[in-house]
């Protein structure tokens, strides 16, 4: 594209794309299915594995559909470079290894991450020597006590924290990073770029889980990290070495659902903001978790750190009754999908005690706030009153559900 704009809108539509192929220029980038590439001449061929020419020499390394989806993301997220990966873990294990290599073996992390992103950190890098402590990044104080005492390599944080919505400050944590020589990661899946830019606050890495919002549709599983030049050798040898690489088609299918990112993103956030305001009127609502809230512990940060209106499209609420009534609730849904996933154009429900922190024990689990009554909603782009129809018809009939069900056994049938 010509046009000099930095509007994410319409960057989004044309980043990447439209690469001149011989004699005409295809409107979207193709699916390059190949593992290797040749030239005319093997002098050519040395200088682009010297980078001294454009080209590619083996997908591994480099692949046109792939490279179309990183440069959109790049440009979207103000990054000197992107490389897909994947898998969102794929993307976190490559960014945790870059930022340790050449730091010391210890890592500080969100004291509540991602369960897999916590499961990578104790079954995989600890048996290894690396160390990780666990802080609130939400109490600064507390994160750079820690950080102090553990001196680490790298430090991990979520944008939006999973499932209790909490808000760090990045801009702080980054501050606090760099004043201890530590390198910042922070999976900003929930934000995406039309959230927030953490690159242009001081974070060192961002990552995302692909799979979510960034291609939208649960069609396609990816994932990417993006930095500034800095990190662009240490990552870009990682990817040559260990091989974690996109597949063309599943770069295809990313570069197109991020084309619509900003109009799904902007709808799906207004969606979470009604649904949310809806949700605090029903009686068998405990608590609603919503970053929009003012009353919620990090509004202030949204509203400094966030586009004017956006909070995030997740909501998450505490359902009277506990596992029983959850399980009952997410039965008694009609529209709303309850999948392991999030970030689609369907509205999404999914029961963090039964799946993404089904590995912490319970009363670990507890002590964070995830208690037994906690549903966490991923709103999608459907008409706000068919998601909070079927929201509310289900914890209704999720009541009658339990109901009988103590009749039953009360009666002995
Ligand atoms: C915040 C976050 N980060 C990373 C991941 C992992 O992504 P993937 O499933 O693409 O490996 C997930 C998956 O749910 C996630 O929610």
């Amino acid at each position: 594209m010509k046009r000099k704009t930095d509007k994410q809108a319409t960057l989004a539509v044309h980043a990447g794309d439209r690469k001149k192929l011989g004699e005409f220029t295809p409107t979207t980038t193709p699916i390059y299915a190949t593992s290797s590439f040749f030239y005319e001449s093997s002098e050519d061929l040395e200088k682009v594995f010297n980078d001294e020419k454009e080209g590619n020499v083996y997908s591994r390394y480099g692949n046109p559909t792939v490279s179309a989806f990183e440069d959109q993301v790049a440009v979207l997220e103000g990054a000197d470079y992107a490389v897909a990966t994947a898998s969102g873990m794929a993307a976190i294990h490559m960014a945790v290894l870059g930022g340790l290599l050449d730091r010391r073996k210890s890592i500080v992390a969100a004291d509540v991450l991602y369960g897999q992103t916590t499961a990578l950190l104790q079954k995989v890098f600890e048996p290894f020597g690396v160390e990780t402590r666990y802080a609130d990044p939400c109490d600064l104080a507390a994160f750079e006590a820690t950080v102090v005492k553990a001196q680490p390599g790298c430090i991990i944080v979520e944008s939006i924290s999973n499932p209790l919505l909490r808000v760090p400050a990045l801009d702080k944590i980054a501050d606090i990073a760099q004043r201890h020589g530590a390198q910042l990661i922070v999976d900003a899946t929930f934000t995406t770029p039309v959230l927030s830019r953490p690159l242009e606050l001081g974070v060192d890495i961002v990552v995302h889980s692909a799979t979510k919002y960034l291609s939208g549709h649960g069609d396609t599983m990816g994932g990417i990290i993006l930095g500034r030049q800095d990190t662009y050798p240490t990552i870009n040898y990682l990817r040559k070495t260990i091989g974690p690489n996109a597949s063309p088609f599943d770069s295809y299918l990313a570069m197109r659902g991020v084309k619509t990112l900003s109009l799904r993103m902007e709808k799906q956030c207004r969606n979470a903001a009604l649904v949310a305001r809806q949700l605090a009127e029903c009686s068998a609502i405990e608590r609603v978790y919503f970053p929009g809230n003012p009353d919620h512990p990090d509004y202030e940060t949204c509203v400094r750190l966030f586009p004017e209106g956006l909070f995030g499209a997740m909501v998450s609420f505490d359902l009277a009754g506990g596992r029983e009534r959850v399980l009952a609730f997410l039965d008694a849904l009609e529209m709303t999908v309850p999948a392991t996933s999030l970030g689609d154009v369907q509205s999404m429900a999914l029961y963090p005690a039964m799946s993404s922190h089904r590995d912490l024990a319970p009363k670990h689990r507890q002590r964070l706030g995830i208690g037994d009554g906690l549903v966490r909603l991923s709103v999608g782009i459907e008409d706000a009153s068919d998601i909070i129809g079927d929201i509310v018809q289900a914890v209704e009939r999720s009541e009658t559900v339990v109901a009988q069900s103590a009749t039953d056994q009360r009666s002995g049938s």
